[in-house]
């Protein structure tokens, strides 16, 4: 196993005091998660080809371009996001290459690249960015009132229909399965009951129509501390972005690309996220021993891993990054160093 800069080799876990790089940037809306311990993971070298997948307002491309004299092909899916990337553009040049696509579609944006490359890292920061939360037209608060919309894309070949556009239409028990699996609501029934009955006299266009029903079913405006729509809105946040079947195939995406020695490092924020990863990398480093489809039912196969993890368990932020930006409380870092193993076809 390469050690990574950054990271004594008794613990091999990436820290804030170990991170080398700290550079200034320009104040951002929306500031990097964890962004000490992913520039540790990832460790960018010259003339290295990192993935950003998820850019967002650039936070980690941009430590990332500071970092080593490397190249970034930073995807994202929201069109907005790559639009506000003129200023690191015009510091970075044509070190940075940008597409509006998901970062499932990572495989073809690399070979898309007029000098395609071997990938040496890919990183993801899952979920949303703090503009996307704080501009009401986006839909995505239920604090602030807006278009119940939640698509990241909202234009173009990705964009798919709107959170209204689900809660409209969708019969009450398909809408009480999405609540309940993507927001883990036990009272997902009720809600989605009460949603249909309302929709009969007016069709939901707000969020804040959508907040105050799931407030009026619940009784409270608040559920241990937290606002009661909280849990329909990821669930429905989730749904609307296919995020966890995203996620599963830029992992899977990641696979293929990367080549040995390369660094996968994946930052999520809910639970749901971060048991995908986790069995993904039980599963890719041999910890979980997978099926054989075609022998017999109980046969297994020992296929071989594809990464090494230098670090079991997910990576917390610090007390300290949480103090100045709660919204990094609940991220969980983990990471893997591809190894030689060929990854398996895709379907
Ligand atoms: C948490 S923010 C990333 C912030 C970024 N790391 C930074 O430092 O500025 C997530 C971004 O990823 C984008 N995104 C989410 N899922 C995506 C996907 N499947 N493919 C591409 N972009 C995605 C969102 O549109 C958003 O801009």
């Amino acid at each position: 196993m390469m050690q990574r800069p950054g990271m004594s080799k008794k613990s091999r876990k990436p820290t804030t005091a170990d991170a080398s790089v700290q550079t200034e940037a320009p104040k951002s809306p929306h500031l990097p998660v964890m962004l000490a311990e992913v520039l540790a993971a990832l460790a960018p070298q010259d003339g290295e080809l990192i993935i950003d997948g998820t850019f967002g307002a650039g936070g980690y491309s941009r430590a990332i371009l500071a970092s080593a004299g490397c190249r970034v092909l930073a995807l994202d899916r929201d069109p907005t996001a790559l639009a506000a990337a003129a200023p690191l553009i015009a510091e970075f040049g044509d070190r940075l290459k940008l597409v509006g696509k998901p970062f499932s579609h990572m495989q073809e944006a690399v070979q898309s690249l007029a000098q395609p490359a071997t990938v040496d890292g890919v990183v993801l920061d899952i979920g949303v960015s703090s503009m996307q939360i704080d501009q009401p037209e986006r839909g995505f608060s239920f604090q602030t009132d807006g278009p119940l919309d939640m698509r990241m894309s909202q234009t173009g070949p990705f964009a798919g229909p709107s959170a209204a556009d689900i809660v409209n239409t969708f019969d009450a028990d398909p809408l009480a399965d999405i609540l309940f699996q993507f927001g883990e609501e036990r009272r997902s029934r009720q809600i989605a009951r009460a949603i249909v009955m309302d929709r009969e006299k007016v069709l939901f266009t707000t969020t804040k129509q959508l907040a105050d029903l799931i407030c009026r079913v619940l009784k409270t405006p608040k559920i241990d501390g937290r606002h009661s729509a909280t849990r329909t809105f990821q669930a429905l946040r989730i749904y609307v972005n296919d995020e966890l079947g995203e996620l599963r195939s830029g992992l899977a995406a990641a696979e293929q690309i990367l080549k040995p020695g390369g660094r996968l490092v994946v930052v999520t924020f809910h639970s749901l996220e971060d048991r995908i990863v986790k069995d993904f990398f039980r599963t890719k480093s041999g910890r979980t021993p997978q099926g054989s489809r075609h022998g017999p039912a109980l046969a297994t196969v020992e296929a071989a891993a594809s990464f090494d993890l230098p670090v079991a368990r997910a990576v917390a932020p610090s007390d300290q990054e949480c103090a100045i930006n709660p919204r990094a409380r609940s991220a969980r870092l983990r990471w893997g160093v591809r190894t030689t193993a060929p990854a398996p076809e895709r379907e």
